[in-house]
């Protein structure tokens, strides 16, 4: 089954979603929406859309779109796929799916009323290197300390201290480091040791009030995991699972693809991870392993237990750290 998209936002993001829908080979895009009738017709013709439309409500009511991606800016993501939703559209929409676990729950609850699909759209949990991380930790041992790590120097905050507004550093439309990388590394954090019975957080503030780093402690009996990100520094350093057996270096905790695990007393061992998907044209790599993701869903005609789980656990604990911090 192809699922046939329409798409909400206009920036690169969704360009490299309209990339991940071929590379997928699971879905088209029928509609790119755009506020500016103009802009939504070029970006149609850019991305290879069957046409652009500027009117909201004639996208959603639609016949031939299936589902609707919202690539939107953080604060619109609630209106557009409560919107998509309640007209009956399946929803991929990007994270964070919102700012808390509370709105999160209603959007879930009213996927399931709808009878349609809501997915957050997560790309490290769908990446082959999460499930070979997955497979890896039994091996590790007892695990008694994961140091997750997402820190990337944003080439836009070079105009954060020329003065400019910048949408990803602007609290006003839900920016920030928290929202922006933070939640790749609280979602493996759930995914991979589940909810945590502690929280405490130490962020770091621009005096434009967007968070630009932090740190996040995630308490579990007898593992600590400690969760680092960044928009302002830049590391060398990889993410790491300690177990009393052996150690897992992780290169990358968004697309994960050497693993190397070092046992006590032995030789490490490297897993390269094969993303075939990747070789494409998608630049950002593993978008369309969610894309395969959420067809596949939509054609299970299940409700995705597992994912909704997840982005909720997720969404607690950044909950729990915004409280404490
Ligand atoms: N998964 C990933 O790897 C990844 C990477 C980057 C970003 N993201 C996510 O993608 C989303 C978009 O991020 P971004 O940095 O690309 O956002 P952005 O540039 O601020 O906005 C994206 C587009 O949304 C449209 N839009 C619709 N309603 C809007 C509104 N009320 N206000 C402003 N724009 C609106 C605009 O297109 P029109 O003006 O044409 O309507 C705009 O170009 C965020 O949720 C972000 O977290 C994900």
């Amino acid at each position: 089954m192809s699922v046939r998209f329409a798409t909400i936002g206009t920036s690169v993001i969704t360009r490299n979603f309209a990339a991940a829908t071929r590379l997928s080979g699971r879905a088209t895009i029928t509609v790119a929406h755009s506020r500016d009738r103009l802009r939504a017709q070029q970006f149609a013709a850019e991305i290879g859309a069957g046409r652009g439309e500027s009117d909201l409500e004639a996208v959603l009511s639609a016949a031939d779109v299936d589902a609707v991606y919202v690539a939107s800016p953080n604060t619109a993501h609630a209106e557009h796929a409560r919107a998509a939703l309640a007209a009956g559209k399946h929803v991929l929409c990007e994270k964070p799916l919102v700012f808390t676990a509370a709105q999160a729950q209603e959007l879930f609850d009213l996927a399931r009323d709808r009878g349609v699909v809501l997915l957050e759209a997560m790309r490290s949990a769908f990446d082959p290197g999460m499930a070979a991380i997955r497979e890896l930790l039994p091996t590790l041992g007892p695990v008694r300390l994961a140091n997750l790590r997402y820190v990337q120097r944003s080439s836009r905050y070079e105009r954060v201290l020329a003065g400019e507004r910048v949408n990803i550093f602007d609290p006003a439309v839900g920016g920030g480091a928290l929202f922006d990388l933070g939640v790749y590394v609280a979602s493996p954090c759930v995914d991979l040791f589940g909810e945590p019975q502690t929280v405490t957080s130490a962020p770091i503030e621009l005096p434009t009030g967007a968070d630009a780093a932090g740190v996040i402690v995630a308490g579990y009996p007898g593992l600590v995991a400690t969760l680092t990100y960044s928009k302002i520094t830049a590391s060398a350093l990889p993410s790491e699972i300690q177990g009393e057996a052996a150690t897992l270096v992780i290169d990358h905790i968004s697309r994960p693809r050497r693993l190397r695990v070092e046992p006590l007393g032995s030789e490490p061992v490297e897993h390269v991870v094969d993303g075939t998907l990747d070789a494409g044209e998608d630049v950002d790599g593993n978008l369309a392993y969610e894309v395969v993701a959420f067809a596949d869903l939509v054609e299970s005609g299940q409700w995705p237990e597992g994912p909704t789980a997840r982005s909720l656990g997720a969404a607690r604990l950044i909950d729990a750290a915004r409280a404490a911090g």
